[in-house]
């Protein structure tokens, strides 16, 4: 077979790999300077052909109240508005009586999927051997049972004519618990071929985390709402609106989603978690009744805007990543969690104060205006502003109908004069 470039790549040492690339793509001196300023062990141990640490901005939501105690919590994101409206929102709810949270589940869950087999005759079986295959499961990874209970649940579900899911469910503990989960579940598949004869399609956990679930609830009192022109009931009316449209629009109900996973997402990356995992399993949860809605809802009561929202946050406290990442354990004791539960509600109540900022904002301002001065800051330094020239800059743009890339750039052709 003909050799390729890259073939073997990811068996070269790194600076030889870095080598590699940058005479490949003809970078200057600087631009490899700049990837190999960034590079570290940790992150060449826990990758494949590892080339640089990509820096994203880390900043702290402030007066996050959740459970009668404030959190500050570290948010891991490159939009420029969403940690500030994210402590906008949490101070609205702070106001009510804060966030209340809770985990109702925390196991993980995954399948077997079984092809060719009769269901009736499968589901007897794996009744009538649940200890048997609790046992499998958990005797198969040494340490499921150092973590949480092991094994929890077990389940057929007929999917067509065809195939079936065996479900297995597991308390992983603190961990987030998908290594554990998979082998235990390859396991437990090689032992029902081997007893039963089926054929496997394959055994994996499953991202739709039905059984890491949080509910978040809170309450804005009406004066907190108003603004100059409009009562604070108003408001509030029309951010029910606004979250009742989410509930029969996929296409508002996207955008409500994001803006909610927009906190959630920075949250879990500072804390070292698999946000595509979240990701996954909130945009499914989305469309658990067959449309696709916003997860949460707010609604006008007597006591003010009620808002509540049911999400999965499939996490985990130790293991994975956030053992190797240095910032993730930083960033647990900034936001004052002491264990799974509590990341996991403190994650659900950021999406749930970024939501309830964003949806504010539409149905008031509009969002731009409380962009604006971000979005500014953002094209100042994108244009070459330091961080000494950026608040004049801005002040200039300011004044002006269309700040542009040009405009900046002449701003600062007459500060630097
Ligand atoms: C922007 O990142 C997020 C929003 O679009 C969310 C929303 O519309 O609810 C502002």
């Amino acid at each position: 077979m003909m050799k390729m470039k890259w073939d073997q790549f990811y068996k070269k040492p790194y600076h030889e790999r870095l080598e590699m690339i940058a005479s490949d793509r003809d970078l200057s001196d600087e631009e490899r300077q700049r990837l190999f300023a960034d590079n570290s062990d940790v992150s060449n141990n826990l990758i494949e052909n590892f080339l640089t640490d990509y820096p994203l901005p880390e900043g702290v939501v402030t007066n996050l109240k959740v459970n009668g105690r404030s959190h500050l919590v570290p948010m891991v994101v490159e939009e420029p508005s969403v940690i500030a409206a994210a402590s906008n929102g949490s101070k609205l709810l702070a106001a009510g009586d804060g966030i209340h949270a809770v985990v109702s589940d925390r196991l993980v869950g995954g399948q077997i999927i079984v092809k060719g087999a009769e269901v009736d005759q499968l589901k007897r079986f794996v009744n009538d051997n649940e200890a048997t295959i609790f046992k499998i499961a958990n005797d198969s990874h040494p340490r499921v049972l150092l973590y949480g209970r092991g094994a929890q649940k077990l389940g057929v579900r007929k999917l067509d004519e065809t195939f079936a899911s065996v479900d297995l469910a597991v308390d992983t503990g603190e961990a987030m618990g998908a290594n554990m989960i998979n082998t235990m579940l390859e396991t437990v598949a090689a032992w029902l071929q081997q007893k039963l004869g089926v054929v496997i399609t394959m055994a994996i956990l499953s991202n739709y985390a039905d059984q890491s679930i949080v509910a978040v609830s809170g309450i804005v009192p009406f004066d907190k709402l108003k603004n100059q022109f409009l009562s604070g009931e108003v408001v509030a009316q029309r951010i029910a609106d606004a979250s009742h449209v989410a509930q029969i629009d996929i296409y508002r109900a996207a955008t409500h989603n994001k803006g909610i996973m927009n906190g959630i997402d920075a949250a879990a990356i500072a804390f070292g978690n698999d946000w595509r995992a979240i990701e996954s399993a909130a945009q499914s949860f989305a469309s658990r009744d067959g449309q696709y809605r916003g997860l949460s809802q707010w609604q006008v009561t007597p006591a003010g805007l009620r808002g509540k929202m049911t999400v999965p946050i499939p996490i985990g406290y130790v293991g994975g990543a956030t053992k190797v990442l240095p910032l993730a354990k930083i960033n647990q004791k900034i936001a004052g969690v002491y264990n799974v539960t509590e990341e996991m509600q403190i994650i659900a109540a950021v999406g749930l104060a970024q939501n309830l900022a964003a949806l504010k904002a539409l149905v008031t301002d509009g969002i731009q205006k409380g962009h604006m001065n971000l979005q500014l800051k953002s094209l100042a330094m994108a244009n070459g502003a330091t961080s000494e020239e950026v608040a004049a800059v801005v002040t200039a743009l300011r004044k002006l109908d269309h700040p542009s890339s040009q405009a900046v750039k002449q701003i600062l052709e007459q500060l630097r004069r």
